[in-house]
């Protein structure tokens, strides 16, 4: 297929440009490199099947262009804020990045009649609940202005979906970990260490228990949903049971960075306005259509950790 892939340049959008390619698609990624890195693609840069354009989904002309010269089959739209905290001092951004890029990339997909859509939601759009989150679990009332710039996204997509009888995979992401991130506790951690390989300052009091997936696994968790569902309309949790807290984090990236580092926790049962301390995924779904994370949550951090400090 004529691939696009709308933050391609971004951490989990750059191994789904390698995964494509090895299954032997052409692509296209737009990326204005806003969070995402071009190093990220370096390896790709100059393959005939693969083609990288700087620029703003939010210029939709330029955007009208791009689809006219392409002809794209399929877009993967990943292109979105991922600094969540940014986004709550900041309304306009995940209005803007998150919710904005979708409306502008579904306009696109129907004036050049492009018929399939992959959509990358969170965990996010659930809000804060106690209960096992099933694809059906509701109302759904998200707390960050990221979560609810993702369930817009995913109910304009719903609307383009049937109105323009576009097919749809929605998979929600819990939070992803490995090479090239660039956000997230453990880069945070990694990040304050070697400022100060004395203490670990900790937002919160260490307990939030969050489910955390390899990128590797999450990228093959995708192409499964997309490979393997046929309905119009295809909604999945993506994750693992297992979860891991944020203590456990510290710990294990002291123990990786070799110090003896003592942690401070600022308290409190979250680390910021908007971050929700606790979820559980009911994967059900996905594990019966035949897809099972491979690296439980804990040694997802582990690997993360490693990769991130080289070994
Ligand atoms: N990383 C996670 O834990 C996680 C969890 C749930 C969902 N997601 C979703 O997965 C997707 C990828 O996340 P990521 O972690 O790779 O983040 P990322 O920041 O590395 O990638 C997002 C990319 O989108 C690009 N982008 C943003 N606004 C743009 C615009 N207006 N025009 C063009 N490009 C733009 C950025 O430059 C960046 O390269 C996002 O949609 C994110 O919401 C990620």
């Amino acid at each position: 297929m004529n691939i696009l892939i709308t933050g391609g340049a971004g951490f989990i959008g750059s191994h789904l440009c390698d995964a494509l390619l090895k299954e032997n698609h052409k692509i296209v990624v737009v990326d204005n490199l806003i969070l995402g890195r071009i190093e990220n693609l370096n390896h790709l840069i100059g393959l005939e099947s693969f083609h990288f354009i700087e620029e703003d989904i939010l210029h939709i002309n330029k955007m009208r262009e791009i689809f006219k010269a392409h002809s794209f089959d399929m877009v993967f739209h990943l292109a979105a804020n991922s600094d969540i905290q940014k986004g709550g001092k900041d309304p306009e951004v995940d209005y803007n990045l998150t919710f904005n890029t979708t409306f502008s990339v579904l306009q696109c997909m129907k004036e050049f009649e492009v018929k399939r859509l992959f959509f990358a939601s969170t965990s996010a759009i659930y809000g804060e609940t106690s209960e096992n989150l099933t694809e059906d679990f509701g109302p759904l009332q998200p707390v960050s202005n990221y979560g609810a710039g993702k369930l817009a996204s995913e109910a304009f997509i719903s609307a383009f979906s049937a109105t323009y009888n576009i097919q749809t995979w929605i998979t929600r992401f819990p939070n992803v970990v490995g090479e090239r991130f660039t956000h997230g506790v453990i880069f945070d951690f990694i990040n304050k260490l070697k400022a100060n390989p004395q203490e670990l300052i900790v937002l919160g009091n260490g307990e939030q228990n969050k489910p955390y997936l390899y990128v590797k696994d999450l990228i093959e968790g995708i192409l499964f949903v997309c490979n393997n569902t046929h309905e119009r309309f295809n909604v999945y949790n993506l994750g693992s049971y297992s979860r891991t807290k944020v203590k456990e984090i510290a710990q294990m990236v002291i123990e990786e960075m070799e110090l003896n580092a003592s942690i401070k926790y600022t308290g409190g049962d979250r680390g910021w306005i908007g971050d929700v301390p606790e979820f559980k995924y009911d994967l059900s779904k996905i594990n019966e259509l035949g897809w099972v994370a491979k690296i439980n949550s804990n040694d997802s951090v582990r690997i993360a950790i490693q990769k991130a400090l080289g070994k």
